[in-house]
């Protein structure tokens, strides 16, 4: 028997118990004739004592003992004299009569604290170390805790969880796909799937009206903090809906976790927006509505006072910074270095102050008297005491210039809390997104999502007009999950293919299935997928979904601990009809 007790279990009304504890060494102290050891697992951490006067053998052998040794000690229950309030067995500690090694530890690399000296890259190389640190042990518990959430919510709703293949052919889902090389067909390829997009829908044509499932999807993508080319998505799909009843059903989802992890009550509906508005007054798709602050258009009220950057410019949007006129030239300065960045883009910033003397100040007062500055203090909201930003240019790039110095503002302010939590859905969609170069048309969303309802004529005559019947859950400025109304029948999807540029038989090889699966009574459907990774790391403060992964890649998408991915062998290669062209 290796424990009567965990580290984290033992109380004061435990005193004078024989019991019976193992863990890892986190710390030894030796004060005076005392040795005090921190035995530590996932629970907690209990202190054992021993004392040299009474006890010099074992005192001898726990002197020996080193960091992160597994050992076994037998004890009594005592109460401390000297309490500690920041431990839950802080009243208690272990008079040790016995300690047995069970393995040894080398010096670990980095210390095994909440706090670590650890370098990441070092941590990643070793990650099972690093999981021993609680801020990650709590994310991986808060993981399962979601996890357990997610599957008694739905499985209460009716949905079951059905399991779909890894090994399949490429899904469209806008990422690269990442390959696998069949030996038993020489030459061909499985693909990871994206998601299990077509599989769900496959399902809803066989009658399971209510799916989910809790999923691994691959995408070869670049990284950033909150992708991972391996991650995972709650997947829903649900048979005879229209949208409001996805919004409902995952709003009650979204709800419920947000009660039972944060206790947080949201009593009114998740407010909604279309993209075009979303576009206009926050200039991405995922707006961050925890602050206000939003873009105005003021292009026609500034333009024609010969000031030649408006004046050339198609687009000039201004935010309106309540309460900052105050703010300095070094700080105003520091924002214009901010928007120049080149993978912002702007070619720079124009200020207007509202002095709470009634006057305003600009950066462009050779060009603007005070009547005329009044106009801009009227199109944006500003009154005295605020701080009016300028940004002009192409329209998309300013926008979405103008997006990255409202978050840059909303940071300064400290209006993005991470613990305040402002939900929402944007709609309407775009259903097809141009590519500039060659003007080819590509699905937004995936090529499955059906127009908006009352626009499907316009598939054959106006595509790029079209708005779908998508909508993405965003939360703080982060896409947590996105869906759609999907196409059921044929030939809608056929026109769609067309409009995507598929020639009959492209659409025939790659999709031929779907089109013949309609065929057999397809009922009308839609879902939705979450990103399970990203949701639980924003209810676990991390700015990283690393954080709640136990083991993720790193930036360039290597597993350092395994050493992955790797060279094979020649006889695998071989046998996979493969050669490697460097
Ligand atoms: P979508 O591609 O929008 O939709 O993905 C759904 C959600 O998955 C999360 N996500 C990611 N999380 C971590 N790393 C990544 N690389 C990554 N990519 C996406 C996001 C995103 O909102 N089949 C459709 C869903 C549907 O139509 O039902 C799909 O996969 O949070």
């Amino acid at each position: 028997m290796y424990r009567t007790h965990n580290c984290g279990e033992l109380r004061i009304d435990a005193v004078n118990k024989e019991i019976l504890l193992s863990g890892w060494v986190q710390k030894i102290r030796n004060l005076g004739g005392m040795t005090f050891i921190d035995l530590r697992d996932r629970y907690g951490i209990t202190q054992l004592v021993i004392d040299q006067n009474s006890k010099p053998e074992l005192s001898e052998q726990a002197r020996k003992l080193g960091r992160e040794f597994v050992i076994k000690v037998k004890g009594t229950v005592a109460e401390r004299s000297n309490k500690n309030k920041e431990l839950t067995t802080g009243e208690i500690e272990i008079v040790v009569s016995n300690i047995e090694i069970l393995s040894k530890s080398e010096v670990p690399p980095f210390t095994i604290e909440d706090e670590t000296d650890g370098g990441e890259e070092l941590r990643m190389k070793y990650r099972y170390l690093d999981l021993r640190r609680k801020p990650l042990q709590k994310g991986l518990m808060l993981r399962h805790l979601m996890a357990q959430l997610v599957r008694r919510f739905l499985s209460d709703k009716g949905f079951l969880e059905i399991e779909t293949p890894f090994l399949i052919r490429s899904t469209p889902e806008g990422a690269r796909d990442f390959v696998v090389p069949s030996r038993m067909s020489a030459g061909k390829f499985y693909a990871l799937p994206q998601s299990p997009q077509v599989f769900k829908q496959l399902l809803m044509i066989s009658g399971y009206d209510k799916y989910f499932q809790l999923t691994k999807c691959f995408r070869d993508e670049d990284f950033r903090s909150d992708r991972q080319p391996e991650f995972t998505q709650i997947d829903c799909e649900m048979s005879f809906i229209e949208r409001e009843d996805i919004l409902t059903t995952f709003e009650g989802l979204a709800k419920y976790l947000f009660k039972e992890v944060k206790n947080i009550d949201f009593k009114d509906n998740f407010p909604r927006i279309t993209y075009d508005n979303a576009m206009e007054k926050y200039g991405n798709d995922r707006p961050d509505i925890r602050f206000e602050m939003l873009i105005n258009n003021v292009t026609e009220i500034v333009k024609g006072k010969d000031f030649k950057v408006f004046d050339d410019a198609e687009y000039i949007g201004a935010l309106c910074v309540k309460g900052q006129s105050e703010f300095t030239r070094k700080q105003l300065d520091e924002l214009t270095e901010f928007v120049k960045r080149p993978q912002i883009g702007a070619m720079g910033m124009v200020y207007a102050k509202y002095n709470t003397d009634g006057t305003i100040k600009s950066s462009v007062d050779k060009f603007y008297n005070q009547d005329e500055l009044m106009k801009w203090a009227q199109a944006t909201g500003a009154q005295a005491g605020d701080l009016i930003l300028v940004l002009s240019g192409a329209k998309s790039k300013t926008l979405a210039a103008l997006s990255e110095l409202r978050h840059e503002m909303g940071n300064r302010l400290g209006l993005r809390d991470n613990k305040v939590f402002a939900p929402l859905w944007v709609i309407d969609f775009p259903l097809f997104e141009k590519d500039e170069e060659t003007g080819q048309l590509h699905a937004m969303h995936h090529p499955f999502t059906a127009p908006k309802i009352g626009e499907e004529h316009l598939l054959d005559t106006k595509p790029e007009n079209i708005k779908a019947n998508a909508y993405d859950l965003v939360i703080n400025g982060s896409e947590i999950g996105g869906g759609s109304i999907r196409i059921h029948d044929t030939e809608m999807q056929q026109k769609m293919f067309k409009a995507l540029g598929f020639t009959d038989e492209e659409a025939e090889n790659q999709f031929g299935f779907l089109m013949s699966a309609f065929k057999y009574g397809a009922p009308p459907h839609g879902g939705i997928a979450f990103g399970f990774d990203r949701w639980t790391a924003m209810f676990n403060g991390s700015d990283s979904i690393r954080d709640v992964m136990a083991f993720p890649k790193n930036n360039a998408g290597k597993d350092i601990m395994i050493d992955a991915p790797a060279e094979i062998d020649n006889k695998q290669l071989k046998d996979l009809f493969l050669s490697v062209n460097k």
